[in-house]
């Protein structure tokens, strides 16, 4: 089951297969995502969510399978091409993982700054443009990412992640640690921001509520494959015992793993 939507797709993964030593994590990832939807991954934790988002914007490279983005396959490519497909892409990483050492705005600008023709005081504003999306206000743009709550990291990394308008937004568990509130509030976010610049999404959650909120369609990934992907309009009904144990958060079922409750 794929539930595919229209067009060729932005994102085609085919067999990718990823190993560390003898723990083999993905084993078999065949997905496409389509230009300007919102693809939700869920799954049990350390079941290589993140070791995908990594392979699909070049950080980890895949030990077989392929990997096309815009039907280009990323294996084949020169370290130029590489650098302009993570130029295209936006990423807001599980930890936020904001510098410490630079300013919030610097941190927004961060990516862009050599390549834009702007000065500090230009890049300054520009980021308070992008603060103002997340709904931060300039206030906070002097501020080091250590005096920010949690909260406010993670939407100062969503600024970050959509800063340069990317056609392809990647998103691991951007509600991660936060209220319930605060939740919905990212979730918001990035559906309005996503949309608006008409980025293809992907965002890994184990927030089940979030995902039904923001996504067009969701996949799960178990036991190194994608064990279920369709529209959310299905997901009550998608007969695949795994993918039903693990949004009823159910304590029993085929999923042996201790699953991961919030
Ligand atoms: N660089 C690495 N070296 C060794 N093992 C890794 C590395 N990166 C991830 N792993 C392992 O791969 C598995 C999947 O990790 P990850 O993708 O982070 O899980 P999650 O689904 O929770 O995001 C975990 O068992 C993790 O320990
Ligand atoms: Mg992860």
């Amino acid at each position: 089951m794929n539930g595919k939507t229209g067009g060729e797709p932005k994102i085609t993964i085919s067999g990718l297969t990823k190993s560390y030593g003898d723990k083999h994590v993905l084993q078999g990832i065949d997905l496409e995502v389509y230009p300007g939807e919102t693809l939700v991954i869920i799954g049990p934790s350390a079941c290589g969510k993140t070791v995908l988002l990594k392979c699909i914007i070049g950080l980890e490279r895949p030990d077989s399978g392929t990997l096309l983005i815009d039907g280009e396959d990323t294996a084949d490519l020169t370290s130029r091409q590489r650098d302009s497909i993570m130029a295209k892409t936006g990423m807001l990483f599980q930890q936020s993982a904001l510098f410490d050492s630079m300013t919030v705005w610097e941190n927004i600008c961060f990516r862009f700054r050599q390549s834009r023709d702007l000065d500090r005081k230009e890049l300054r504003q520009f980021a308070i443009e992008k603060l103002g999306n997340v709904g931060l206000g300039a206030d906070i743009a002097d501020l080091s990412p250590d005096e920010l709550s949690g909260g406010m990291k993670k939407r100062v990394g969503l600024a970050r992640a959509i800063a340069d308008s990317p056609e392809i937004l990647l998103l691991d568990e951007p509600t991660a640690g936060l209220d319930p509130i605060m939740t919905n509030n990212i979730n918001q976010l990035i559906m309005r921001n996503a949309k608006t610049i008409g980025a293809t999404t992907i965002a890994v959650t184990s927030n089940m509520d979030g995902a039904k909120a923001i996504a067009d369609r969701i996949a799960m990934i178990y036991d190194g494959k994608i064990t279920w992907c369709g529209p959310v309009s299905e997901v009550e009904n998608t007969g695949n015992e795994y993918f039903d144990q693990f949004i009823h958060q159910r304590g029993s079922g085929p999923i042996q793993m201790r699953l991961k409750r919030r």
